[in-house]
Parts: structure tokens; sequence; C-alpha cells
């Protein structure tokens, strides 16, 4: 049975939270299997509108199973703001929501050591959303982690804590000159976390397992996008985490019935790092206005382009996605004239492809080509054949740039601005 994964195909905010929102009406689970409360998914449905850091976007139907996958780094204090600020808005049954006691912990000392190490880079500076997920990641890889699981045995947590500490402060206090951490305080503080999130702490995979062996359909939500994975993204302006990758779930990759990618129909990006169809003009503030294209997590202008069929083929190519899904189109209601990025050129040559050094990249300027506009409101259209020519044919166009037919089109925020091309699942 359909184990389903939603993937950020450009640089994230693409509308993930929207459409897992959407399509975990027919799921029984749904992972987030990467990534931490760096991520912000915006969800505009029945119950109001939210914006979710580390809750999976199933958590507002009565029958999914929401899981913190292995995959994610969890900053506990953020999951216990936003359960309390769910609760604030009447979402208040979290019985069904679990943390793998597999999931890396970010710890006091993560979210200082990035502040430390983003002062130092200066101008050169990641623009990372300060959430502490990149010293999570590199500490799990480094084996300095702690886990969700170490929680539910005080006193294998606090040796952990000991040992892993006694590293941590030197690099703090001798690297940085900044003052060593507590760790009595951050002991006693993540005991309070444990009294209220212990019972969710479980071994999620049996529960992964069993699902499988039930057949019922599996949702994976992904955060960020492919163009900020640490390998195939900007490096070194990504994220900490593959936004791709399955191994957060715990599932493996023969029970995968579809893999879709999110492409927004044209390009933001936030933070540092290139972004070929970057529009720094009026046309760009135009779309930031129209789209009100600011950070979920931070707040911070995201930087708006045309859509940039290159990215979105090479996206596509180290995906293999199923299908494609088109969100925001109904943006660019209001420009008569739309430009798709085709190739780049460099040094005179013409490219189609990706480059992997942000210096080469850096430099590509984006060829284009024009299309006319629709100049109608779109949002209320649900089904393809009534969409205007021109959006069917800017739609056609993206299609053959990313090289997978859209199966889903989004035209506004809420679950009903949907129109679906034959079965999803
Ligand atoms: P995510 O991180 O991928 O979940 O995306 P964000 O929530 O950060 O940003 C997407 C934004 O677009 C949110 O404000 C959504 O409510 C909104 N959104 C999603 N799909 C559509 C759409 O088709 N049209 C419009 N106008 N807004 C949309
Ligand atoms: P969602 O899931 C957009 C960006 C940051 C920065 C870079 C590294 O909402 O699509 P990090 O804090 O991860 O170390 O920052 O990655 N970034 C995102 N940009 N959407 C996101 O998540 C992002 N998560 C991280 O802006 O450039
Ligand atoms: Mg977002």
């Amino acid at each position: 049975m359909p184990v389903i994964s939603v993937i950020g195909a450009q640089w994230g905010d693409e509308g993930k939270g929207k459409i897992v929102d959407l399509l975990a009406e027919k799921a029984m689970m749904v992972i987030r299997f990467s990534g931490g409360d760096n991520a912000g998914h915006t969800i505009v449905n029945n119950q109001g509108k939210f914006v979710l850091h580390l809750v999976p976007s199933g958590i507002f139907y009565p029958h999914t199973t929401c899981i913190i996958g292995n995959g994610v780094a969890l900053n506990l204090a953020a999951l216990l703001r936003e359960m309390d600020d769910l609760k604030s808005k009447g979402v208040n049954d979290f019985s069904r929501l679990y943390i793998s006691d597999r999931t890396n912990l970010i710890m006091p000392y993560h979210l200082l050591q990035e502040q430390l190490e983003e002062k130092a880079l200066g101008p050169k500076a990641i623009g990372t959303t300060g959430k502490g997920i990149g010293p999570a990641f590199t500490d799990k890889v480094a084996r300095y982690g702690v886990r969700a699981g170490d929680l539910l045995n005080p006193h294998y947590f606090r040796q952990r804590l000991n040992q892993v500490m006694e590293l941590k402060n030197r690099i703090i206090v001798k690297a940085y000159g900044a003052d060593a951490l507590s760790v009595d305080k951050v002991y006693d503080e993540f005991m309070r976390y444990g009294e209220r999130l212990n019972s969710h702490i479980k071994d999620t995979l049996m529960m992964v397992d069993e699902a499988l062996k039930k057949d019922e359909p599996i949702m994976l939500e992904g955060a960020q996008g492919t163009l900020l994975d640490p390998d195939f993204g900007t490096y070194p302006f990504c994220t900490s985490s593959s936004p791709m990758g399955i191994v957060g779930a715990g599932i493996g990759p023969i029970h995968m019935k579809r893999v879709y990618g999110i492409f927004k129909a044209y390009c933001t990006r936030v933070g540092n790092g290139p972004m070929p169809t970057d529009l720094k003009d009026s046309t760009g503030d135009k779309l930031r206005e129209i789209a009100g294209e600011y950070g979920a997590t931070t707040g911070r202008p995201r930087r708006c382009g045309w859509f940039d069929g290159v990215a979105a083929r090479y996206s596509n190519r180290v995906n293999g996605f199923t299908g494609a899904i088109v969100t925001r189109l109904d943006i660019l209601d209001t420009f008569p004239k739309l430009k798709i990025c085709t190739a780049y050129k460099i040094d005179g040559k013409t490219i189609e492809y990706f480059p992997a050094d942000i210096s080469v990249l850096e430099r590509c300027e984006p060829v284009y080509e024009e299309l006319p506009g629709w100049m109608t409101p779109i949002g209320d259209i649900r089904e393809y054949s009534r969409l205007p020519i021109n959006a069917r044919r800017y739609i056609r166009r993206v299609e053959e740039l990313c090289g997978c037919r859209a199966k889903i089109i989004s035209v506004g925020a809420s679950r009903e601005q949907t129109i679906f091309r034959g079965d999803i699942y």
C-alpha cells in the first residue's frame, strides 16, 4: 500500500504544509523525517491558520498518527511551545503524536554554537534560521548526540550529558571565548521536558512496521527543499539534513509508491547563497508583496524570482519524482508577461545543467523564455480544463522543463483551492 512522500523541489517553502494537510485526509500516518524547527509549514483549513515547525501536518485529522521521525533534529522546548499554541487554537488531541526514540535532540549548546559560528563567518554567514540545526546534525554524525530515548533513562541521560557537555563547553570557552553552560541546569531543564513528553517517545519503527503490514497509507512530510540538501543543494549554503531522505522515516525504498516534488510556480529563497533567477528589482518586489513571501519561521523577506527550469529538471533528476505538484499558480494572475528560465549562460556558453560549484552558479545568467500571462483570477477554479489557456500553457512548459506531470495544481492557500489531475494515491 502506498507510502507517499512529499518533497520540496526548490529552496523550501513550496507549500508542503498545505499539500500534506490536504492529502493526509486519506493517510493513517504522517511522518516528518528530516530537518527540525527550521521548517515553517503553513496550513489554512477549516480549523484556522497554523504554522507548524515540528508537529506533522496530519495533526488536524482524528485518525492520523503523527510521528516525528529519527531523521529530525528535535528542540523539545520548541515542540512544547508549538503544542501549547495549537491547544490555544483548539487543536487538543496529541494522543497520536509520537517521537522516535532515535531522534537526536537540539541542545542549548547547539543554539549557542550556531550563533557563535554564524557571527564568526561574518559576511560569509549562511543566513541560517538560528535554530541550532547545523550543530545538532554535526553532533549526530560525530556521535556526540543526545537522543530522545535517552530521556527515558535519566541515569544514562545524566552520564551522556556529563560526557558530551565536557567537550562542548571546552569548544564554547576555548574556541569562542563564551561562558560554559551548566550541566545541572541543562539536566533539570530536560527532565522537565521529559515529564510532559516521555509518554510520546516510542520505538516508532515498530508502529511504522505495523502500518506497513496492515497496508495502511503513510505520508512522508518533507522539510526544506532539494536545493538546500547538503549533497545536492548549493553547498555550503544549504541545510544540514537531507530534505529528500527516506532514511529519516525508517522505511525501505521498496515501500515507496509515489514521490511528489512540490514546485512553487516561481522561485523563492530565504538566507544566503546563489539563486540564478533572483529578481532584485520591482518585479521581485511585486512577487514578494502579492505572495506575502516572508519566512514562516524567521519572518525574513524571501528572495523572489522566476521559475527556474534548469534547477527544476535537476531536482527531478536527483529525486526521481513520480509526479509534480505546482503551488501558488494564482500568484501569477496579475503578471501580463511571465518568464521561465530554460538554460544558464556562463562565459559566453549556454548550459542546461545545475553546476555543483557555487562560484560557477553565482555567475550563471538565466536564459529566459517569455510566456503570456492570463490576467484573470484563478483561485476559484477546480478543474484543469477550466484554467485559462495561458495558465495551461504555463503549466505545460513547467512540466516539460521538470520532466514530470503536474498531478496537483494549487491555486490558493486553503484545502479546497486545489486542482487534481487523476488519482494521486
Ligand atoms: P512550506 O514550508 O513548504 O510548507 O511552505 P510555507 O508555508 O513556508 O509557504 C507557503 C505559503 O504559501 C504559505 O503561506 C501557504 O499558506 C501558501 N500557499 C500554499 N499553496 C498556495 C497556493 O496555491 N496559493 C497561494 N496563494 N498560497 C499558497
Ligand atoms: P521549510 O520546511 C526555507 C534555509 C535557511 C538557510 C539554510 C540553512 O519551511 O521549507 P538552517 O537553519 O537549516 O541551518 O539554515 O536553509 N532554510 C529554509 N528555507 N524553508 C525552510 O523550511 C528552511 N529551512 C532552512 O534560510 O538559508
Ligand atoms: Mg516554510
